[in-house]
């Protein structure tokens, strides 16, 4: 399951951006904060509990709408989230139905049961579009995963939850290299058949570029998936973060992943770093007039807070500026 050095960066797709008109940029977006979860299952050291409780706390007082909390993924697996159910315990205590209707990761049956116990509402699982990833981050072949998502679903659904649909490795995978378009769709459909409310589309491992967005779109909106139905979840590897964000905005995206501080990465995908981070998100949503209901100042104070925590300094660019920790 350790990654081996047969990993190699993916070369990004060479794909001809779709002749766009742009849309009006949209009055308001959807920050859903990845930090807690996508952040903290990638770090070495394990967060004690009460840390990762004061840093949800902190997120939902910034005004954060959704805040992804934590998995139920198998606790060998990521080790550094095997504190979920306490975790979820503890804030349904401190802040009861908030934290009950925050989602978490979860990858099949027995991870839906521990979610059930604990009445939480939404959960979000994740597939891979590429063999390899599918193998290496669910233990299960690219059929077989959709075989173990279909018993989950049900009774998701059947429970009234909802469920968002990530994919990864949409614009590239270290194992595979370039992955088509085309692939990406029929995955995505396939989440949506299922009964996903929404897609998140993941960069795993960073290497999208603006025009390869669109054109992703473009194809989603072909089978009748329209930008409504689809959140985009930028890694920042190659920088290109920001630039795609706004090539999503232009064809009509208003739900993006962050994660403050831009912690993130994938424990199975070491070429994955971390993830848009929501303050540099935020500071060029204020730029362009976009409504997210977000402090900026409190998502800042709650990076240096966490990179304090972690012993590191923070990898948000609008962070280290608006706070001068370097
Ligand atoms: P497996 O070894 O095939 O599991 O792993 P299994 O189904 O064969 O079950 C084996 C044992 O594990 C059983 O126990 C199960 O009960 C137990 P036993 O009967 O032997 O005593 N088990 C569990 N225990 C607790 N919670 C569970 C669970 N499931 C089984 N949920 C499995 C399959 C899916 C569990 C494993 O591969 C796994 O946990 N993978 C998670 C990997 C992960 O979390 N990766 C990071 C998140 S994805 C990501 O970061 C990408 C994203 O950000 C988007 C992007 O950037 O692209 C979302
Ligand atoms: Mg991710």
């Amino acid at each position: 399951m350790t990654e081996s050095s047969t990993e190699r960066v993916a070369l990004p797709m060479t794909v001809p951006a779709p002749a766009v008109t742009p849309l009006p940029m949209p009055e308001r977006v959807t920050i859903y904060e990845v930090g807690p979860r996508d952040g903290l299952q990638n770090e070495k050291a394990v967060v004690p509990v009460a840390v990762k409780a004061e840093m949800i706390e902190r997120l939902l007082d910034a005004g954060l709408p959704i805040i992804e909390a934590t998995s139920f993924v198998h606790p060998k697996w990521v080790p550094q989230l095997a504190d979920a159910a306490e975790l979820m315990g503890l804030l349904i205590d401190r802040i009861g139905d908030a934290a009950r209707k925050m989602p978490v990761l979860v990858p099949n049956e027995r991870g839906l049961d521990r979610a059930l116990d604990l009445g939480l509402e939404h959960i979000a699982v994740f597939g891979s579009a590429t063999e390899t990833f599918a193998a290496k981050n669910l233990n299960r072949t690219y059929d077989s995963q959709f075989e173990m998502f279909e018993p989950t679903f049900a009774r998701a659904k059947d429970a009234g939850m909802t469920i968002r649909g990530y994919l990864s490795m949409c614009f590239g995978d270290p194992w595979e290299g370039a992955v088509e378009i085309d692939a990406v769709v029929k995955a995505g459909l396939r989440l949506l058949d299922l009964g996903a409310d929404e897609l998140s589309l993941g960069d795993t491992i960073g290497v999208a570029t603006a025009g390869h967005v669109q054109a992703m779109v473009a194809a989603f909106g072909a089978v009748g998936v329209g930008p409504d139905k689809i959140g985009m979840h930028f890694h920042d590897t190659y920088g290109q973060a920001l630039a795609n964000t706004v090539a999503a905005l232009q064809v009509g995206i208003t739900t993006f992943d962050a994660s403050a501080g831009g912690l993130g990465g994938c424990p199975y995908a070491k070429s994955a770093t971390g993830n848009l981070a929501t303050e540099d998100l935020l500071w060029m949503l204020q730029g362009l007039g976009i409504e997210s209901g977000v402090d900026l100042d409190k998502v800042v104070g709650t990076s240096v807070w966490m990179a304090e925590q972690l012993g590191k300094r923070p990898a948000s660019a609008v962070t280290r500026a608006l706070s001068g920790v370097s």
